[in-house]
């Protein structure tokens, strides 16, 4: 047992070797909690850990292996960490990539693998921790969804799918949990600089004879061009924190450029408007 940790509130992170989860690891930190920042892969811990040192935070930071689609890892892990912690206060469900092709040149794999970590991965999290939060009437579940889980694009049907199963998911939990005092939060960025744009665009297709090539290259200098002009990560972790501190926090936080006014829109605009709208933007430019 860790005697820092013992009065101090418990964060669990999954996902933490970068990105969202990173910066959110050491911003919890930084407010004075101890974090629990799991990873599939521990050799990439020394990234967070270099940054905890910088912050001065590195005592508040302890890193974890689990892989969330592995349930014996999620059967080990969250057990001994309430165990030995007394509890786990926050869980932040972070660890999730984005499929990028067209459904027709995309595998039932690619799918399949895409909701194992984002959908089935983030449920079998999310049920270790509920007999405990509900005994201690007390607890925050925080999930990442995204602007892809409220509006979609072609091109990324398997991200945008995982994440309107999460929010179906967050919103039905919510009802479940309200009145056992524990929350459940929806996490809606847009465009934010992480890893998830150079990992997740490797399922497009890149054969030639792709019906879908030129489309495909369209949407991948789109994406492109919005990795290059995302947002600092370090916004989205501070409200991530904000919420964990709020004693009835909201069900859904959209966060980033534009994504409240598109959310708006959408609500607004007959889906036809809409549809001409989003195709025009992601097909070639003749
Ligand atoms: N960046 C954005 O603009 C944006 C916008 C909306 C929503 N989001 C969401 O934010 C979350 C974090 O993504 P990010 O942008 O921070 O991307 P990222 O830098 O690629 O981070 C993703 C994290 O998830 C981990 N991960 C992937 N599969 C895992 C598994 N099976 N078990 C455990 N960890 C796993 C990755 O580990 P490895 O290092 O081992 O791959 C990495 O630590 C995701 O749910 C994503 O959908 C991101």
């Amino acid at each position: 047992m860790n005697p820092c940790s013992q009065s101090r509130s418990v964060v669990f992170i999954t996902g933490a070797s970068s990105g969202f989860g990173l910066v959110t690891s050491l911003v919890f930190a930084e407010a004075g909690y101890f974090v629990l920042a799991s990873m599939r892969d521990l050799s990439k811990q020394e990234s967070l850990l270099e940054q905890a040192r910088e912050r001065n935070v590195a005592i508040n930071i302890e890193c974890i292996t689990m892989d969330v689609t592995k349930q014996d890892d999620i059967d080990y892990v969250i057990p001994e960490v309430i165990e030995r912690f007394g509890s786990i206060d926050v869980l932040v469900n972070n660890a999730g990539y984005a499929a990028g092709g067209f459904t027709e040149e995309l595998s039932s794999e690619d799918w399949r693998r895409q909701f194992e970590t984002n959908v089935f991965g983030l449920i079998a999290v999310t049920k270790a921790v509920l007999s405990h939060m509900r005994r201690r009437k007390r607890g925050t579940i925080i999930n990442l969804s995204s602007i892809s889980g409220r509006m979609a694009l072609p091109g990324l049907g398997p991200y945008s799918a995982s994440k309107y199963a999460i929010e179906g998911f967050s919103e039905s939990l919510r009802l479940e949990m309200l009145p056992y005092n524990v929350h459940v939060v929806l996490i809606e960025p847009g465009s934010y600089q992480t890893d998830i744009w150079s990992k997740g665009m490797t399922d497009f297709n890149t054969d030639l004879e792709s019906p879908y090539q030129e489309r495909t290259n369209a949407l991948k200098k789109i994406v492109n061009h919005i990795a290059e002009t995302a947002d600092n990560p370090e916004e989205v972790a501070h409200l991530i924190l904000k919420t964990a501190q709020a004693n009835h926090p909201d069900l859904r936080y959209p966060v980033g450029k534009n994504v409240k006014n598109m959310t708006r829109l959408k609500n607004l605009l007959p889906w036809r408007w809409l549809e001409r709208v989003i195709l025009k933007k992601t097909s070639p430019r003749k």
